[in-house]
């Protein structure tokens, strides 16, 4: 029961779309409409620039640290804090509170995995922004950080709750991200710096 208490709270939270209230504060816009059209951080960056961007950059981690920590509050052991992070990613990226149109949970991710299993969370991390920082695709570099948690995580024999949630969390950011694959495979996909939509 306070687990589902713990989800349920975790997916309200994970809805609460930075991306979308931060642009319709700064600029009065609605940020589905604009860029790649995806309700993120990096979507706000194209958008807005780097204030607003890193902005929601953080406070989308934050939801994920704050919905693991509610899990292993609430209802402790290994799975709550597992389900709540999941819980968040989902709201993030099927928000309640917009119509389910959200973002790829990318950041949420950053949070939720950063907080359940912080090591292979760094390495990962690490190498996306090494990724990024070479060839410009957030995108690519959120797929590789998906791809790497599962690896990490079953490399350094953490509980297995964390191994199933990581390989579910692999799973989600590819399905967010069919329209990146197809342009990446195309070469059309947008390179970080790059003001088109
Ligand atoms: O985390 C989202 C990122 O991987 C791709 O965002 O806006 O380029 O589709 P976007």
């Amino acid at each position: 029961m306070l687990t589902i208490l713990a989800v349920l709270i975790s997916y309200l939270l994970g809805s609460i779309s930075f991306s979308i209230l931060i642009a319709k504060w700064v600029k009065g816009i609605d940020i589905r409409n604009h860029g790649s059209g995806n309700a993120g951080a990096t979507n706000t960056l194209r958008v807005l620039g780097k204030g607003p961007g890193s902005a929601v950059f953080i406070l989308d981690i934050a939801k994920g640290v704050l919905a693991v920590w509610l899990g292993k509050w609430i209802a402790g052991g290994d799975w709550a804090p597992v389900l709540c992070g999941l819980a968040a990613i989902a709201g993030h990226n099927w928000p309640v509170y917009f119509g389910f149109k959200g973002g790829k949970g990318i950041a949420t991710t950053v949070g939720v995995m950063a907080s359940l299993a912080f090591i292979p969370a760094l390495i990962a991390g690490v190498i996306a922004i090494i990724l990024i920082a070479v060839t410009r695709y957030v995108s690519l570099g959120s797929l590789v950080l998906a791809l790497l948690l599962p690896v990490f995580v079953w490399l350094m024999d953490k509980p297995t709750a964390y191994l199933w949630g990581s390989l579910i969390i692999c799973v989600l950011a590819f399905v967010r991200h069919r329209k990146n694959i197809v342009k990446l495979l195309q070469g059309k996909e947008n390179k970080l710096g790059a003001r088109k939509g």
